[in-house]
């Protein structure tokens, strides 16, 4: 098992880019499979969550290439041209493969069954399964349903109107994906805005969607064509590299070309209300999505509430925040985050235990943290818990604490940022 270790930072510097969007990602393999025609996907992530998403369409009869000069391609069949996978799919550590995938199969008319790593089969699905029976499926899964394997015998659906019980990207996107191939109207509503990149990729497409406010409706069946796609620097990468350029003192640091899609850049509003000097340059659209550049300078910050609509737009970048939060003057209280239970890990636990070790003072919250800042972190031996997200936070941790820091088990970070450690160290003044 891979660790790094990280020694206090004497100032970051330089123009960097991340690697391309996750969520984005999955979404163009996945649409790309199921469109008439061949898709170029330019600047994907190959990342092991990504590509767990890309082995499980080849499973079922498509052919993706891997080019050389970073460009994936798609040959695809249309909705009903994949064909029955002869073997359980195994999509690893990947929540939005699976759910994805769930809501895709659930109208194929053939047998399938998904399952992922240990972290994953502990993962709430009964709130996915439920819809997607409403509309019609034959879906099992261990403990009642709510976890996996899940097993779909796929069905002929109609369309439903359902209020989704939480906001969650994951699961409107899987809904949609069931519309897409249903007979009939699907109109999904959520309490609050999830990020929307099935959305706008869809409607990039040409697929005719309506979104009103915090509903959005497909009617079924669907087909469409290939187009290609480009894929922005993932926001939710960046933000590790944000928050150490502001909290390590002598720092200046441009990442070019960031996805900017407002229901992934709570961030951004809420670093600038600590006192971030965070500047948006160059700000366009490419495929549907925002995309720039952000120049990010050392700052003192300061804390403040976070809680509300905002939560969902910055639901992974939470545990970084966190760190943030610890070296800001006065108090950060983050409530109404308790979809954080359910992530890779439990993170509001991990970070609080993390971030503890180091010697930040934070209270654990049934749905959030308090965390009062200011005093100074020391190095410490970290755990990441297997969380992509809790070892990169605590290697940023580590940047602006005095002596060294270990974080053990860092391989999970290849499922979002493979080169994390790397561009950390190149970066580094140090
Ligand atoms: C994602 C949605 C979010 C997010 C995850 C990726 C997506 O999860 O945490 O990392 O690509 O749709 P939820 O849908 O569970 O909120």
């Amino acid at each position: 098992m891979d660790r790094i270790v990280i020694k206090p930072s004497r100032g970051l510097s330089g123009t960097v880019r991340v690697p391309g969007d996750k969520s984005i990602t999955h979404r163009a393999v996945i649409l790309g499979a199921i469109a008439q025609g061949r898709t170029e996907v330019h600047g994907y992530l190959s990342g092991e969550d990504c590509l767990a998403t890309i082995q499980a369409f080849r499973a079922m009869g498509i052919e993706i290439t891997e080019e050389k000069n970073g460009m994936l391609i798609i040959h695809g069949k249309g909705l009903r041209g994949l064909k029955e996978p002869d073997d359980v799919l195994n999509l690893g550590n990947s929540g939005t493969s699976l759910r994805l995938l769930t809501g895709l199969l659930a109208g194929q008319r053939f047998f399938s069954v998904l399952t992922g790593d240990a972290s994953l089969r502990m993962r709430p699905m009964r709130r996915l399964l439920e819809p997607l029976k409403q509309m019609g499926a034959e879906i099992r899964g261990r403990d009642g349903g709510d976890h996996a394997p899940i097993a779909v015998r796929g069905q002929d659906l109609h369309g439903i109107s359902y209020e989704l019980p939480v906001a969650s990207a994951q699961l409107k996107s899987a809904v949609l994906l069931a519309g897409l191939i249903a007979h009939g109207k699907t109109d999904i509503t959520e309490p609050v805005l999830s990020r929307d990149h099935t959305e706008r990729m869809l409607d990039y497409l040409g697929v005719r969607l309506s979104v009103k406010g915090l509903s959005v409706s497909v009617e079924g069946p669907m087909e469409y064509k290939s187009k290609e796609i480009y894929v922005p620097g993932d926001f939710s990468s960046s933000a590790f590299l944000i928050i150490a350029t502001l909290i390590c003192p002598n720092s200046e640091l441009l990442i070019r070309e960031v996805g900017l899609n407002p229901t992934r850049t709570g961030l951004l509003e809420i670093l600038s209300k600590m006192g971030g000097r965070i500047e948006i340059q160059n700000q366009h659209m490419q495929c549907g999505e925002p995309i720039g550049d952000l120049m990010v300078r050392s700052s003192q910050l300061s804390g403040l509430m976070v809680e509300g609509e905002i939560i969902p737009r910055m639901i992974d970048e939470l545990p970084v925040l966190c760190v943030a939060a610890a070296s800001a003057n006065g108090e950060t209280v983050i409530r109404g985050a308790q979809e954080l239970r359910v992530k890779e890990t439990d993170r509001i636990a991990a970070m609080t235990r993390e971030l503890r070790k180091m010697g930040a003072q934070v209270e654990e919250l049934p749905d959030g943290m308090k965390i009062t800042g200011g005093r100074p972190l020391r190095g410490a031996v970290c755990k990441s818990y297997g969380d992509h997200r809790i070892a990169m936070a605590m290697g940023i941790a580590g940047l602006a604490a005095q002596g060294q820091t270990v974080v053990e088990n860092t391989d999970c970070i290849g499922t979002s940022f493979p080169g994390f450690e790397e561009l950390v160290h190149c970066i580094d003044r140090a």
